[in-house]
């Protein structure tokens, strides 16, 4: 049977903490995945998190299935949070899933199902793992630009003439804030003029929603998808809560959809359960009863988002004291970009040759394509960061 078979690409991204892993030295500095690190380079469980667990653990009283949709509480309380009151929610359907990429998984299938082989176009440059899950769905990929590698910002008059020019059987993929790997964001005008272009197109947009609150605030962060669903007939959103929750490893995120009117509302979800029940049948419920407990309930809700923006300012932070250590060695403005963009990542803009050079001689690790994930900057070291980058960069 398998003899047929040869050997499948490995993600990138997931190689290279395996890589970072088995580097003995202890200079090494992780720039590569993107996972929140605190101060001392720790993941820690987030303190509103561990709260709600031992309620969870305490108040427990069943493991019976949850239902293909998942828990309830949690899909009206993500939905209160990603869209409050931007649509009409006898339109909205919701189905939890397993992460950011299970959620976008769940969509590119239902997409599918609609239009078997339909364009989804996703930005140039885009997370790695997009063009795959599109792929396995049977959707055909195309780009639109988005990366201006002068300038460092977003090529936004190539990228609406693009979308412009696109219509009715078209699917967009967006970052809805935090842009995986290049940290370039839209401003608030460009999300109003993008809203414009697909209610005029037709075009469906699939916002993928990965960092909410990661950027500029939880409510700033959603200003592009509440804008987008609130100008157009029908829409996608892929939420996940591993980053601004701290649950990766829990898996869990939502699959969310807007539909025309409630009747299709109605169909549109019906196709997207059964694809859930022909798949994994039905989601784990940990993730999402943690989620849950934290959004219902006053106090906890709070801490957490301390605690989210803390995060964040710490990542603001950092990319403001990278920028300036850069600055003041090197009397140039080369790298302020960093200081500019949002969210975990910055896309350096730096040829493979000198990020693997950063790896084998400094052991700096980040992505291939020179994507760094600026919570894993540590603060004590950035001088030696700054000074590594400049001589790679000669
Ligand atoms: C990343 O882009 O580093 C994260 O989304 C982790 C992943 O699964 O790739």
């Amino acid at each position: 049977m398998f003899e047929t078979l040869s050997k499948a690409p490995g993600d990138k991204i997931l190689a290279l903490m395996g890589e970072y892993a088995a580097d003995p030295r202890p200079t090494k500095i992780d720039l590569g995945v993107g996972v929140y690190k605190d101060e001392k380079g720790v993941t820690a469980v987030m303190s509103a998190v561990r709260k709600a667990e031992e309620r969870i653990l305490a108040n427990e009283k069943t493991k019976t299935y949850l239902g293909i949709a998942g828990n309830k509480g949690f899909g009206s309380a993500v939905l209160d949070l990603v869209l409050a009151d931007a649509v009409d929610r006898k339109r909205v359907r919701i189905a939890q899933a397993p992460g950011g990429t299970g959620s976008l998984w769940v969509l590119m299938q239902l997409v599918n199902r609609a239009r078997p082989g339909a364009t989804i176009w996703v930005s140039d440059p885009t997370w790695p793992n997009h063009m795959p899950i599109a792929e396995n769905a049977g959707l055909t990929v195309k780009t639109y630009p988005y990366f201006d590698t002068e300038t460092r910002g977003v090529k936004f008059a190539d990228m609406l003439a693009t979308l412009d020019k696109l219509g009715k059987d078209d699917v967009v993929l967006l970052h809805g804030c935090c842009h995986n790997p290049t940290g370039a964001n839209l401003t608030n005008e460009q999300w109003d003029q993008v809203a414009a272009s697909f209610a005029r197109t037709g075009a469906l947009p699939f916002i993928d929603l990965a960092y909410l609150g990661f950027g500029d605030g939880l409510l700033e962060d959603a200003y592009g998808t509440r804008k987008l669903l609130a100008a157009v007939p029908e829409a996608l959103v892929a939420f996940s809560g591993s980053k601004n929750f701290g649950l990766y490893r829990e898996r869990i995120g939502a699959a969310i959809i807007l539909a025309r009117d409630e009747a299709s509302a109605d169909i549109v979800n019906s196709q997207m359960l059964n694809v859930i029940r022909s798949s994994y049948s039905q989601p784990p419920d940990h993730g999402a009863e943690i989620i849950r407990t934290i959004l219902e309930d006053k106090e906890l809700r709070a801490e957490w988002e301390a605690e989210l923006n803390a995060m964040r300012g710490r990542m603001i932070r950092l990319r403001e004291k990278l920028s300036e250590a850069i600055r003041q060695r090197s009397n140039s403005k080369d790298f302020d970009f960093i200081a500019a963009h949002r969210g975990m990542f910055s896309l350096l803009g730096l040829p493979n040759e000198t990020v693997e050079h950063l790896k084998a001689a400094n052991g700096i690790y980040m992505i291939g394509d020179s994507r760094i994930n600026v919570a894993g900057i540590p603060e004590d070291r950035i001088g030696d960061l700054a000074e590594a980058m400049l001589a790679a960069t000669k």
